[in-house]
């Protein structure tokens, strides 16, 4: 008993992504995601159009994932699933996927927070050093913009949130001001590396503890573009590599301003970051200096365990099959999925 190794088939399917993985212990034989191009014209998610791609891909994406795993379903110990929080039709496709291939091959079900396998993420063995508790993970994506401070596996806690936009959003609006298809961020990034940080300062909120804000930022880059345009009409196209890098800049300093109080209050010199937005190039390497200027081990996942992928969510269903903490049949999706398990 005991030493035959787990082995996870795992679902996400919360947002504009459909995968699927499989994990052997806490290694991953495989990880496949299929993305959907159909939102790039509307700037934005559309749900319905999410919903009803996720139940194209499911079928061929799990089919993918065992076979480039080399595994039977016979082989798996248990299916684990993001059940929260997304888009209700996105998440609905994955739990009921989950839910029948668990309930025909007899074996347990995992309910994972997609927030908690974002994290989770740095514990994928890849060889790498891993964190140690407590440690701080700074989450940036789409949709959230968190601070947690991590006890453990399944002991965490979020000590900052955004009041408003999610950092991921503070890009994504920010690049369609410019001009640029959903979704921004990555481009927003590309420019930014070709442009001068310190050229347009944009204000900062105010925010006491850990919250952050962002949707001034957005209306501030409105009204300095409708400006800056009224003397020169191609002041956006002259001048996108300053102004995406100033954007970048302002969105960093807001983010790290709480991340370094979060890490100095606590006393904690381990440091992480998570979600869509770590894959931004910016952020990466300021947490490099950040780290080397302040103490810190610095954790940065590899890009494909960045932005939304079924392989965190099998690292998370990891800890709770060991626990024992397995769903039931009766399980529904939640969109707004509460942070904290509830035991
Ligand atoms: O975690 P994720 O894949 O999905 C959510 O759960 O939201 O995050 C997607 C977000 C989008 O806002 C996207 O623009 C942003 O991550 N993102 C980036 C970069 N890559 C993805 N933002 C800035 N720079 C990037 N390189
Ligand atoms: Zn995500």
């Amino acid at each position: 008993m005991g030493q035959k190794p787990i082995v996870i088939l795992a679902i996400e399917s919360s947002c504009d992504d459909t995968s699927a993985a499989v994990l052997k212990s806490d290694a991953i034989l495989s990880n496949v995601t299929a993305g959907q191009e159909v939102h790039k014209s509307y700037g934005g998610v559309v749900p319905e159009l999410a919903s009803r791609a996720h139940q194209q891909h499911i079928i061929p994406v799990v089919d993918k994932a065992l076979k480039d795993a080399k595994v039977a379903p016979s082989d798996l110990d248990a299916v684990a699933f993001t059940r929260g929080p997304g888009l209700m039709g996105s998440l609905v496709v994955g739990t009921s996927f989950a839910k029948s291939f668990a309930l025909a091959l007899g074996i347990p079900l995992l309910d994972v927070n997609h927030m908690h396998g974002h994290i989770l993420a740095h514990f994928i063995n890849e060889g790498q050093e891993m964190p140690r508790f407590p440690f701080v993970c700074l989450t940036v994506s789409g949709g959230h913009t968190q601070l947690v401070l991590v006890r453990d596996h399944l002991n965490l806690e979020v000590i900052g949130t955004t009041i408003d936009d999610a950092a991921g959003e503070a890009f994504d609006k920010t690049a369609k001001l410019l001009g640029l298809p959903y979704p921004g961020g990555p481009l927003i990034d590309r420019y930014a590396q070709e442009g001068d940080p310190l050229r347009f300062a944009f204000s900062k909120p105010q925010i006491d503890g850990y919250d952050f804000s962002f949707s001034g930022l957005k209306t501030a880059v409105l009204y300095f573009l409708q400006k800056a345009e009224k003397d020169d009409p191609n002041f956006r196209e002259a001048n996108r590599n300053d102004i995406c890098a100033s954007v970048q800049h302002t969105i960093l300093e807001i983010l790290f301003k709480k991340l370094v109080k979060a890490a100095k209050d606590h006393q904690i010199t381990d440091i992480a970051i998570a979600g869509g937005v770590s894959a931004n190039s910016g952020l990466r390497k300021r947490l490099q200096e950040e780290g080397a200027k302040r103490g810190w081990r610095v954790f940065i996942p590899k890009f494909e365990y960045c932005t939304d992928n079924a392989a965190m969510i099998a690292i998370a269903g990891k800890y709770l099959y060991e626990k024992g903490l397995f769903a039931d049949q009766s399980i529904s999706a939640m969109a707004r999925l509460p942070f904290n398990r509830s035991l």
